[in-house]
C-alpha cells in the first residue's frame, strides 16, 4: 500500500483561533486572538525553559513563600514573570490574577484592554525536579468595569469567555476551549508552532480511572470513602478501576479528557476547603470538562456555578466522565 503524503496544509493555533474570530464577523474585534496569541507565547517560552531547567540551573526553590504559605520554585517564580510580562504588554488585559501574587494586578492606563486573565503560571510544582509533567492553566473574563477592578474576576466559571492549559511533557499540549467544543495543540518544536492534533475533544461518557490522591484517606469524608469503595470492590462480575494520580492537575485533567474517568481533590477533616483555587485551577478545569461533555462538581453544586469571595479561594474538585461523576454524586446525596 503506497504511503499517505505528508500534509501540506496544516492548521496551526493562530490560524484555527484567526478562522473562529471570522466566523464570528465584524462584531469580532480580533482582542481575544491577540490575548490567546500572547497566552501561546508564554506557553512556548515557558516550555523552552522546563526544557532547559536543569542545565541552566533553574530547578530547587526560589527562597520565598507565595500567598498560600508554599515554597515557590525558581521556576514558579520565572514562570509568572513571563505571563505577567507577555500579558500586560498584550494591551490586551485589565485585571491579572496569578497563583505566585498576593494581590491582583491591575494594569495601567496605557496597557490596559478589556480581558482579565486568571492564571498558575506552573502547576505541579512538586514535580519540577523529577521532570514529571507540569503545565500553565488559564482563564478569561471580559472585564465589566471600565478601570479594572478586582470585581471583574469576582465571578463565576461560567462568565468565562476562555479557558485552557498548556502541558509540558512528553510533547507539549496546548488545550483551548473559547466556549465552542474543545481544541488540542502539539507544540512542533522545528516549527514553533502549535498545530491542531486533538479536534473538538470529547470526553468518553464513562472511564476506568480514577484519580485521587488516597494517601489523604485517613481525612476524606464517608461520600468520597464509600465511592472510592465501590470503584476498588466492584460488585461481582464488573472489572475494578485502576488508579492513576500524577500530582500535577494538569496532567491528571489531560488524562482524564483523552481517556475518561473521574479526577478529585475532596475537602477533607485536614482541608476543610479542599486544595485546588478556585479561580485559576478549578475553574478553567471545570469549563473544559463540560465543554468536551464531562461534569464538574464540588460534591455539592455544579464548580462553574460556584460565586468567588476571595482570588486565592480553594474549593473542592471532582470532574471526568458523566457517569463516573453522576456515580461518586449518589454517595454525596445519599448523606
Ligand atoms: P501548584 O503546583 O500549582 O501549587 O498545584 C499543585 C496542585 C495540583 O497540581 C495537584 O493536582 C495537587 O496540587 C497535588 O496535590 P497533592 O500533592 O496534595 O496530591
Ligand atoms: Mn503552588
Ligand atoms: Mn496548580
Ligand atoms: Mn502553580
Amino acid at each position: 500500500m503506497a504511503e499517505e503524503a505528508p500534509s501540506t496544509d496544516i492548521i496551526t493555533l493562530t490560524r484555527h483561533i484567526l478562522s473562529d474570530q471570522i466566523r464570528l464577523g465584524p462584531a469580532a474585534t480580533g482582542d481575544l486572538t491577540l490575548l490567546l496569541t500572547a497566552i501561546q507565547t508564554t506557553s512556548k517560552f515557558i516550555a523552552t525553559n522546563v526544557r532547559k531547567a536543569r542545565l541552566i540551573n533553574l530547578i530547587g526553590l526560589a527562597g520565598e513563600l507565595n500567598v498560600q504559605g508554599e515554597e515557590q520554585k525558581k521556576l514558579d517564580v520565572l514562570s509568572n514573570d513571563i505571563m505577567v510580562n507577555s500579558l500586560r504588554a498584550s494591551r490586551k488585559t485589565s485585571v491579572l490574577v496569578s497563583e505566585e501574587l498576593d494581590d491582583a494586578i491591575i494594569i495601567d492606563d496605557t496597557h490596559r484592554g478589556k480581558y482579565c486573565v486568571v492564571f498558575d503560571p506552573l502547576d505541579g510544582s512538586s514535580n519540577i525536579d523529577a521532570g514529571v509533567n507540569i503545565g500553565t492553566i488559564f482563564g478569561v473574563y471580559k472585564a465589566h468595569s471600565e478601570t479594572g477592578d478586582v470585581s471583574d474576576v469576582l465571578r463565576p466559571g461560567r462568565e468565562m469567555v476562555a479557558a485552557g492549559y498548556t502541558m509540558y511533557g512528553s510533547s507539549c499540549n496546548l488545550v483551548l476551549s473559547t466556549g465552542g467544543g474543545v481544541n488540542g495543540y502539539t507544540l512542533d518544536a522545528a516549527l514553533g508552532e502549535f498545530i491542531l492534533t486533538h479536534p473538538d475533544i470529547k470526553i468518553p461518557p464513562r472511564g476506568k480511572i480514577y484519580s485521587f490522591n488516597e494517601g489523604n484517606s485517613t481525612y476524606f469524608h464517608p461520600p468520597v470513602i464509600n465511592y472510592l469503595n465501590s470503584i476498588k470492590y466492584p460488585s461481582a462480575g464488573k472489572s475494578p478501576y485502576s488508579a492513576r494520580y500524577i500530582g500535577s492537575m494538569v496532567a491528571d485533567v489531560h488524562r482524564t479528557l483523552l481517556y475518561g474517568g473521574i479526577f478529585g481533590y475532596p475537602d477533607d477533616k485536614k482541608s476543610k476547603s479542599g486544595k485546588l483555587r478556585l479561580l485559576y485551577e478549578a475553574f478553567p478545569m471545570a469549563f473544559l470538562t463540560e465543554q468536551a461533555g464531562g461534569l464538574a462538581t464540588t460534591g455539592r453544586g455544579r464548580i462553574l456555578d460556584v460565586e468567588p469571595k476571595s482570588i486565592h479561594e480553594r474549593c473542592p474538585v471532582f470532574l471526568g466522565s458523566r457517569d463516573d461523576v453522576n456515580d461518586l454524586l449518589k454517595f454525596f446525596q445519599e448523606k
